[in-house]
């Protein structure tokens, strides 16, 4: 049974009394999370995969394990899962990664954030073709690759992942899963995708670590596009062999406490079951929209999967001022701007909204709290 009270106790952060309703941007990590990271540089701080003592061979096996963990929770192999900075990391990586050709071409869509965008687009500059879709169902079968946002940062609305993959004919497909991994169980074959990505601090994991899944039968199109310590077999003073994916891709020290603590994290999400935690947000956000509808002078972007996020404005008030209002009058923390998706902004016919987002230690309350002070930014608008 998923019971709220109890999930916040595990996030001392609540105690300061704000009402956090930005969890799209980076949600709060519970304190199991911290302790596992803590354990790590109060009990074993070594480097990985270098040390033949005891730390060393401690953090190595957290560290495997914590890639054991990913890999399970998307349901891949460990051998299919790079850690990465970030998303948008993960991203640029397979952006610099293919081998371009004049004349290839890339295809994703308007819904998406900068960051599924930009590495696209300078595509364009080498001679690779970029073409923004205004929906989904409408990819070439041919293209190097169809890039998608799973779920939107700005609507909530999820792309139908699966069937793009199942007409997607020779091209390679990338989901950018940063929004959705929070909140949905992810079955990277039921998927169909052959690049994934996504963050371990939009899912109560650390800032600063993230997966990059590479499809075993996608590896051989990409090359490592770092170099270094950990990612050879052999070298001399001429030449090198590469080692394995996915060691061949992390090059020097990685994040280690950030794995460690991106595992916590899985474990934690998976102990409240990843139908409670998307039902959870969704209920939460589906309560916001309603309430928010019905307030005089409010427009509610999105229609219908609410999946944690809820965009709005309030008459023609700049989102930066409505988000300032909020946290001044009652300490709620949204997001306000273009959410680093301009196009999309543009699509929506505005400058930018005002987003809450919810997530496994929001409550019902808290999104009465949240229309009730909309009510009171209209009477100032
Ligand atoms: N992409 C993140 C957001 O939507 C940062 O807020």
């Amino acid at each position: 049974m998923f019971d709220v009270r109890r999930v916040r106790e595990d996030f001392p952060i609540l105690k300061n009394g704000f009402i956090y309703l930005d969890s799209a941007a980076s949600s709060l990590t519970p304190e199991q999370v911290l302790q596992a990271e803590l354990d790590y540089y109060r009990n074993f701080r070594a480097n990985i995969h270098r040390g033949l003592y005891k730390p060393s061979i401690q953090a190595s096996e957290a560290f495997d394990d914590a890639r054991e963990k990913l890999a399970r929770f998307i349901n891949a192999s460990k051998d299919e899962i790079v850690f990465t900075k970030s998303t948008t990391e993960g991203i640029n990586l397979v952006a610099n990664a293919l081998d371009w050709k004049q004349g290839d071409s890339v295809e994703t869509t308007l819904f998406e954030h900068h960051s599924n965008l930009l590495p696209w687009l300078r595509l364009s500059k080498r001679g690779v073709k970029v073409n923004i879709r205004e929906d989904y169902s409408s990819f070439s079968k041919s293209s190097k690759l169809i890039a998608v946002g799973h779920a939107s940062n700005v609507l909530g609305s999820v792309a139908p992942v699966e069937r793009i993959a199942r007409e997607k004919g020779d091209s390679l497909l990338l989901v950018d899963a940063a929004q959705s991994a929070p909140h949905f169980s992810l079955d990277v074959k039921k998927l169909g995708c052959d690049f994934l990505v996504f963050s371990a601090h939009k899912m109560l994991g650390p800032t600063g670590i993230g997966v990059l899944y590479i499809k075993r039968d996608a590896q051989k199109t990409v090359n490592s596009p770092f170099l270094g310590g950990g990612t050879i077999r052999a070298v001399t003073a001429e030449d090198y062999e590469l080692t394995h994916f996915p060691e061949s891709w992390e090059a020097g020290t990685p994040n280690i406490a950030g794995a460690i603590g991106f595992g916590a994290a899985v474990d934690y999400l998976k102990k409240l079951g990843m139908g409670n935690v998307h039902a959870h947000s969704k209920k939460l956000a589906e309560k916001a929209a309603k309430e928010l509808r019905e307030i005089n002078c409010v427009t509610v972007y999105g229609e219908k999967e609410f999946n944690g996020i809820v965009s709005f404005n309030v008459k023609s008030m700049p989102a930066h001022d409505v988000a300032a209002m909020l946290d001044e009058s009652a300490r709620i923390c949204v997001r306000s701007g273009h959410h680093c998706a301009m196009p999309l902004m543009k699509k929506l016919g505005c400058n930018g909204t005002a987003r809450a987002s919810f997530y496994v230690y929001n409550t019902e309350e808290e999104v009465e709290k949240l229309a009730s002070a909309v009510k009171d930014v209209v009477q100032l608008a």
